[in-house]
């Protein structure tokens, strides 16, 4: 194992403890960890400080028992701790210590640029003023003229988004990455921004300090299945639209009867367009006899009734599973034990990495 680690190359990766897990977050990254902790040196994270960069003061009751049920859901979906270091972010001071020193660095000009800084804002108050369109329309304007210049609107500098920490939310996540020498960062396409920062901070910082002390990480896109929301749409929270991993039987039931399907099949015969069918794109992942569903939906031949009765079985099947799993793990597991486990195996890294930064800075 030891040896084996050294000869691997190595990946680090953070996710943001948002709650419970959702069918999105699964195909879009989380599966990907699971997939590449045998290939790779493989350094996880629970992002938590990250967690509070948007919306502190909501976030903060929920982050530790958020953290909890994320590395519960990651063990029962197969995220073996023993195979990859599993922190959480908050444990490893150096994190914290290399974003400052990062940050004597980094261009304001390129936060403000940076195209995610827009999205995840605009994703934030969609979920904070669901349904209230008076609201939502206000933040839009705040949501611009922040993009615009952060420092340039006294409304703007008001609103509870105008943070030090949201603004450099790259900065830290350019150092969860720079710590530990990744080779590959495995992400999602929206996470692009942010590597090429983190990329640009390294080749700035080595050149800055006359220094190699870092190395520039690539993106590793591993292939991602789209599943599309409950309503069509991407699925997220702030859509309300989502479907958890470990949905419980009753509401997975509702949900699947709730499922948008072809608009233009209104009888059993009428020939179906599958491709625009969230129930379609969830039997793709399900059904191994999904082939012969399509042929059967576009020749009018099955109604979208059959069709979501047949889905729910199916993923009730695996679902029950997963339960179990997670359940017997809720009973026996040592969260504790397992994050300081990780920890020590993250800092053994993180630490000397810190230091040679601060000597190539000049104050150690
Ligand atoms: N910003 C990432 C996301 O939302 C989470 C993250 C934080 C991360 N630090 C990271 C991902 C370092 C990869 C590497 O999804």
């Amino acid at each position: 194992m030891e040896n084996d680690s050294k000869k691997k190359e190595r990946i680090v990766s953070g996710a943001r403890p948002t709650g419970r897990l959702h069918f999105g977050n699964y195909w879009g990254s989380i599966r990907n960890w699971i997939e590449l902790q045998d290939k790779y040196d493989c350094f996880f994270f629970i992002a938590d400080w990250h967690a509070l960069t948007t919306g502190a003061e909501e976030k903060s009751a929920a982050i530790k028992e958020n953290t909890k049920d994320m590395l519960l859901d990651l063990m029962a979906l197969g995220l073996d701790i023993n195979k990859c270091a599993f922190f959480r972010q908050s444990d490893i001071k150096a994190h914290a210590e290399l974003f400052l020193l990062l940050s004597m660095i980094t261009p304001l000009n390129q936060l403000l640029r940076n195209p995610t800084f827009k999205d995840q804002l605009r994703a934030f108050y969609t979920q904070k003023y669901k349904g209230q369109e008076g609201k939502m329309k206000e933040a839009e304007g705040v949501v611009k003229q922040l993009a615009d210049s952060f420092g340039g609107d006294a409304q703007a500098l008001q609103s509870d988004m105008a943070v030090l920490g949201f603004l450099g939310y790259p900065v830290l996540m350019a150092a969860d990455i720079m710590l530990y020498d990744a080779k590959y960062v495995p992400i999602g396409r929206d996470q692009l921004p942010h590597l090429e920062i983190t990329r640009e901070l390294v080749r700035k910082f080595n050149k800055t300090f006359k220094t190699k002390v870092f190395s520039e990480p690539q993106p590793l896109f591993t292939k991602t299945e789209i599943v599309p929301g409950l309503d069509g749409r991407k699925m997220s929270k702030s859509y309300d639209n989502t479907i958890f991993l470990f949905e419980e039987t009753k509401s997975l039931e509702k949900k699947i009867k709730k499922m948008f399907t072809d608009p233009k099949k209104l009888k059993a015969d009428d020939p179906g367009h599958p491709e625009g069918c969230v129930a379609c794109a969830f039997h793709k992942l399900y059904n191994d006899n999904f082939a012969q569903l399509e042929k059967e939906c576009l020749a009018g031949k099955r109604g979208c009734g059959q069709c979501k009765k047949e889905l729910f079985a199916l993923m009730e099947a695996e679902i029950s599973k997963a339960r179990a799993k997670r359940a017997e793990l809720e009973k026996t597991a040592d969260i504790e034990k397992i994050l300081a486990e990780g920890a020590k195996k993250a800092m053994a890294i993180a630490n000397k990495k810190v230091q040679e930064a601060s000597k190539a800075v000049g104050i150690l």
